[in-house]
């Protein structure tokens, strides 16, 4: 079994050592310009153009991330660089998911303990009680009910918020109140104080994250962005963030990444900026999945997370 391997220039000897002994059987080699020669499945990062195209005889390829977005826009702009028929297979959870929920949770509970207001106070050598926040109403909406929304919506459930989850398809999650579909979208977002995205970025999530949007959540809701930047429009945020619509950000992606040094994000106290890091590609967890996958599709088994390339996720 020969297993091509690219991602862009990062620590790719680790990968192909950990390929290598998670699958001793297989040839795992690096694609390098210029490499036609025959693989079986491929292993990749945001590949070039050339290393796939054109090729036959490819069983499947694995993108290295959660959101395949990345991939599929390679594809838009080049394509025929996911050769025709072949599965695309993204990464479920691999230790994503408990990352996910460490980070919104965090930024969570920041919001309802009024941390950042304490901090604030503490700057001022303050000493004063501030009014908690009513949690029968501090309404937490998950945008996104897959691997990580699911995972992060019942982790904030746990801490006794009413959490609340949108997805495409009508999903049933113990203690979360559910949503589906565009006409209970505004359902949803009805009085949501704190609203969290983890959509995919697709043809029809893209600009979700808008001023129609912020105008049906709760007076002086926050943010949490988790997904892609191409879901937030920025200038509607800065706009929200000064009328008192939005009270605070939690941004963790961007449209241009990385940020531009004079981006007026950088600039807002109230936005908080974290540099996509909220949950990692582990390598471990990684390459433990795909090469179970590789193993269950050379059987002939079926496998998970086959990306439904018609729906972009
Ligand atoms: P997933 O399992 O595919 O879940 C996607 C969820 O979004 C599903 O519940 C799906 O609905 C829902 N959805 C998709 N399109 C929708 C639409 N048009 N309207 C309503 N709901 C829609 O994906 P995941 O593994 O949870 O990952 C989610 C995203 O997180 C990734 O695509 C990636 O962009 C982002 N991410 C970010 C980081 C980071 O470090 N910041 C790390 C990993 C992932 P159905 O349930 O009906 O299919
Ligand atoms: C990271 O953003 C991923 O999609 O895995």
């Amino acid at each position: 079994m020969r297993i091509l391997f690219y991602t862009p220039p990062s620590d790719t000897e680790a990968w192909l050592a950990d390929l290598r002994r998670a699958l001793p059987e297989a040839d795992v080699r690096e694609w390098k310009p210029g490499d036609t020669a025959p693989a079986d499945f491929a292993v990749v990062w945001r590949p070039p153009h050339e290393m796939l195209a054109g090729r036959s005889g490819l069983r499947a390829v694995f993108n290295l991330g959660a959101g395949v977005d990345a991939i599929l826009a390679i594809e838009r702009e080049q394509p025929g660089t996911l050769p025709a028929g072949v599965p695309l297979v993204r990464l479920e959870d691999t230790g994503m998911a408990p990352q996910m929920a460490e980070y919104v949770v965090h930024a969570v509970l920041r919001y309802l303990r009024r941390f950042d207001e304490y901090a604030q106070l503490q700057a001022e050598h303050r000493w004063h009680v501030l009014e908690p926040h009513a949690r029968e109403s501090f309404t937490v909406g998950v945008l996104g009910l897959g691997v990580l929304g699911a995972h992060v919506a019942q982790a904030v459930a746990s801490f006794g918020l009413p959490v609340r989850g949108y997805s495409r398809s009508a999903r049933h999650i113990d203690g979360i109140e559910t949503y589906a579909g565009p006409a209970q979208f505004d359902a949803f977002l009805d009085s949501v104080k704190v609203l969290v995205n983890l959509l995919p970025h697709t043809p029809d999530t893209h600009d979700v994250l808008n001023a129609n949007t912020f105008a049906k959540l709760a007076e002086g809701a926050y943010l949490i962005n988790v997904a892609r930047g191409a879901h937030l429009v920025e200038r509607d945020l800065l706009d929200a963030l000064k009328s008192g619509r939005i009270a605070a950000a939690t941004l963790d992606v961007f449209r241009e990444e990385p940020m531009p040094a004079d981006h007026p994000f950088w600039r807002e106290p109230r936005i908080t900026i974290t540099p996509h890091s909220s949950a990692l590609t582990l390598r471990t967890e990684s390459v433990a999945q795909v090469a179970q996958k590789i193993v269950a599709l050379t059987r002939g088994e079926t496998i998970s997370g086959i990306v439904d390339l018609a729906r972009g996720y």
